[in-house]
């Protein structure tokens, strides 16, 4: 008879990740998915997991996966009592003022976000003294302080959809906090930052570093090749792209179209997905690691099951009860 992590490695190679194990071999791997997932089942708790996370985490620890407004929905949705957020911190602050009688934990210290660090509560308030009577529309990266003075909560995902709801409405809105994504936005918007849409300096520190310039060179080097990017790419590089969007938008690209190579511009993570999802499909290689998504690892799950307390995500009551206001206004203008 086969024992419990002899079966736990033919599950986990049943998944592919026999082809990739960054934290050791397939049986410590293995080992560690085995007792993460029995004290998981004893604790009542569901795993979150980004598709930035590494896929020892996606697929052999994960319940729900997705992008950010696949999570922050599945988890208002989830039964379970306690949420392991494998993301970084303002996704489980999302979760955890989306469902206050939840238990949320994060397993890393550090897994913030430059954007989310990119902007303070004061920031937003002194933009609304600038800019009397305009809707201020917050990137979902960002701190439940920032959220709780805005006006509508967007991801990637539904940000265009949005972002014309409210124009129709409004001749000019606030967006904040990513610069690049505002931009791109408002170039397939039609409109004009400065005037159209008040803009903030915040960036990713993964996406920012992205060169428009190595795009015309990947296309020559591989015909036929079908360039994705994530939105917070600066406005150069997006020019020469030929699908912008989230991260589920891109998966979802991936999966309905047949083209003879994927470049997928965004955080390594992803890639790593793609190619276990679509073993058939031909991927290049062009991505960068995002060191707030990649400070969490199997241990530090495992760390965190074993000690959760130093690891909760809390939100202050009037901060989470005016967050959640604009987050609810989000899932109603993106329904
Ligand atoms: P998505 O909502 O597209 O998953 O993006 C989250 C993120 O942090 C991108 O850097
Ligand atoms: Fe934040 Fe960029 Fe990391 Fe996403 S990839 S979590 S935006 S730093």
């Amino acid at each position: 008879m086969m024992s419990d992590l002899e079966n736990e490695v033919k599950r986990l190679t049943a998944l592919g990740l026999h082809r990739r194990c960054v934290e050791g071999d397939i049986s410590r791997v293995a080992a560690l998915t085995l007792e993460i997932n029995r004290l998981k089942k004893e604790r009542g708790a569901v795993v979150c997991a980004h598709v930035y996370q590494a896929p020892d985490i996606i697929l052999g620890i994960g319940d729900l996966a997705g992008d950010s407004y696949k999570l922050a929905d599945d988890c208002r949705k989830s039964p379970a009592g306690t949420v392991i957020f494998c993301g970084v911190h303002f996704m489980a602050e999302t979760a955890k003022i989306l469902n206050p009688e939840k238990k949320v934990y994060v397993p890393s210290n550090n897994a913030g976000c430059s954007l989310s660090e990119a902007i303070t509560a004061a920031d937003v308030k002194k933009l609304k003294a600038d800019h009397p009577g305009l809707p201020v529309v917050t990137y979902i990266n960002t701190s439940a302080e920032v959220k709780a003075e805005s006006d509508c909560i967007v991801t990637s995902a539904n940000a265009g959809k949005i972002l014309r709801r409210m124009y129709e409405a409004n001749k000019a809105v606030i967006f904040i906090p990513d610069r690049f994504m505002g931009a791109n936005l408002a170039r397939e918007l039609g409109k004009t930052p400065g005037r159209d849409i008040i803009l903030w300096n915040g960036a990713c520190v993964v996406h920012e570093k992205f060169d428009p310039a190595l795009v015309e060179l990947y296309r020559r080097k591989y015909p036929g090749l079908a360039v994705l990017a994530h939105a917070e790419c600066p406005s150069e590089l997006i020019k020469a792209v030929d699908f912008m969007g989230g991260t589920g938008d891109m998966m979802r690209y991936v999966e309905s179209t047949n083209a003879a190579a994927y470049l997928l511009v965004t955080e390594c993570g992803f890639g790593e997905l793609a190619r276990l999802r679509f073993p058939g499909k031909n991927f290049v290689a062009m991505c960068r690691l995002c060191p707030y998504m990649k400070s969490i690892t199997l241990d530090s799950v495992l760390a965190l099951l074993r000690d959760p307390a130093a690891r909760e995500v809390t939100v202050p009551a009037d901060v989470a009860a005016r967050a959640k206001n604009s987050i609810e206004k989000m899932f109603e203008l993106a329904a």
